[in-house]
């Protein structure tokens, strides 16, 4: 059911004007069941559109062309079939719109249905949640996610884009067998700020695979994997450039804060910060820059440069059983690291291509 309502400001000559030059602007539209020709027209015409308790069939991406400063705005509770794919859910351009979410909205992605313990290494092939794809300057903000299959959100091949007071909450994946279920990848994009998230996951909160000027900033990861830079290396683009990420508390989870590029590949991480990072309860690693991610036989290191590399203020706890820094790097430079104060980790890692004269330390 499509319901249309025309903005009438002023009058009929006013309404005359604006149907005659920007008719395909006018409208407000709200979808409350699935139906794909419904989708597109309301693509062509509507200058809002609402999903409204959406259940979107098994197999099927719920795919948005959006017009030019459009809005998409989720209600009620959108959910998906259940379906063995690699998906997306959800699969979103436009240039200058804005994708939020209505107070009581959810993304019910009921990912307990695929969930095995394993990931993506499971016999179930599992979706992707949440793409944003070529999107251009605009706004993500509002989005309340739950129990994600796979990968939460991908925001891939954009420029300009503000995400903010998302939230992931995979917590149920603790205790029913989910596995990468990432908050954010972000992937061949620039421009891209992500502020005010919280993440309850089991896997990394935030990982940067690639992109330039990317701002990560006023973040909560409960419960997974922390915040990453990468895996860097081995895709089509393979640069990271110009990233801040900042105001960030990591509790409960695998690792604080780490870079990781992968083993044998190509490409470069340049100009990383870390700044304000409080980490609790840390199990396996506060801090880990590793260049040999996928092969982890000693001395195995990859060669895509890290370079530029800022961490300042960076406190907080590991358990006992984990290791507070662990470095294992090849053709690092110029890394300036100040304030950081890791402890309680009591599992000593040796590393290697620490730069020289950097005056830091492996603990
Ligand atoms: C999203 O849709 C675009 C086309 O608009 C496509 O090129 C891209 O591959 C899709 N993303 C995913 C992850 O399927
Ligand atoms: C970066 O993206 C934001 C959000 O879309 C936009 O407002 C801003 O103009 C962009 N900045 C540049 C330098 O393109
Ligand atoms: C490094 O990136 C920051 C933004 O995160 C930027 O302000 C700064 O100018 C960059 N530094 C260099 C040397 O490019
Ligand atoms: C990184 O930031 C610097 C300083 O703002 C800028 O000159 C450079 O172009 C940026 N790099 C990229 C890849 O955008
Ligand atoms: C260090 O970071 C914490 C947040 O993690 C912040 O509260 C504190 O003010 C920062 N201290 C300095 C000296 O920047
Ligand atoms: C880190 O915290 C200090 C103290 O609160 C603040 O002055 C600084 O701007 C913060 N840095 C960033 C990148 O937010
Ligand atoms: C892992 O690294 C070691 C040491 O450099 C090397 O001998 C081995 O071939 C590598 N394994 C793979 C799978 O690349
Ligand atoms: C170090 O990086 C440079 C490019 O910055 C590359 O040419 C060189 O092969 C790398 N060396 C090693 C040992 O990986
Ligand atoms: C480092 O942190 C510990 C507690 O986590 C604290 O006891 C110690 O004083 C801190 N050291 C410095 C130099 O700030």
């Amino acid at each position: 059911m499509i319901k249309m309502k025309f903005l009438v400001i002023g009058g009929p000559l006013i309404l005359g004007i604006l149907a005659a030059v920007q008719s395909t602007l006018a409208a407000t539209c709200t979808i409350t069941s699935y139906n794909e020709d419904l989708i597109k027209d309301a693509e062509k015409n509507c200058a809002t559109i609402t999903l409204n308790g959406l259940s979107v069939p098994a197999g099927v991406t719920l795919d948005l062309n959006l017009n030019e400063g459009a809005k998409l705005i989720f209600q009620g509770t959108t959910t998906w079939e259940f379906f063995e794919w690699d998906g997306p859910l959800v699969n979103i351009t436009g240039t200058n719109v804005e994708i939020s979410g209505a107070p009581d909205h959810l993304l019910d992605v009921r990912g307990n249905l695929w969930w095995d313990g394993k990931g993506e290494d499971g016999d179930i092939i599992k979706p992707v949640s949440f793409v944003v794809h070529g999107l251009q300057n605009s706004i993500i903000r509002d989005i309340n996610i739950k129990n994600p299959s796979f990968h939460a959100i991908w925001i891939e091949k954009s420029d300009g884009v503000l995400a903010q007071d998302v939230y992931v909450d995979s917590i149920d994946g603790d205790t029913l067998g989910g596995k990468n279920t990432d908050g954010f990848n972000v992937w061949t994009s620039n421009n891209v700020t992500i502020q005010r998230i919280r993440v309850y996951n089991q896997d990394d909160c935030v990982a940067i695979k690639s992109g330039t000027n990317v701002v990560v900033k006023d973040c909560y990861c409960s419960g997974g994997h922390g915040v990453s830079v990468g895996s860097v290396g081995g895709r089509v683009y393979n640069i990271v450039e110009n990233v801040s990420l900042s105001n960030i508390d990591v509790v409960n989870s695998d690792n604080g804060l780490r870079i990781k590029t992968n083993y044998g590949t190509t490409g470069s991480v340049t100009n990383v910060t870390y700044e304000n990072v409080t980490l609790k309860d840390i199990n396996k690693f506060g801090i880990r820059i590793h260049g040999d991610y996928g092969n982890h036989s000693a001395g195995a290191t990859g060669g895509v440069p890290i370079k530029e590399f800022t961490l300042k203020n960076i406190s907080g706890t590991v358990k006992e059983t984990g290791t507070n820094v662990y470095i294992q790097v090849k053709n690092a430079s110029d890394w300036h690291w100040t304030e950081v104060n890791i402890t309680g980790g009591k599992v000593i890692q040796e590393c290697y291509g620490i730069p020289e004269d950097s005056g830091i330390t492996c603990c």
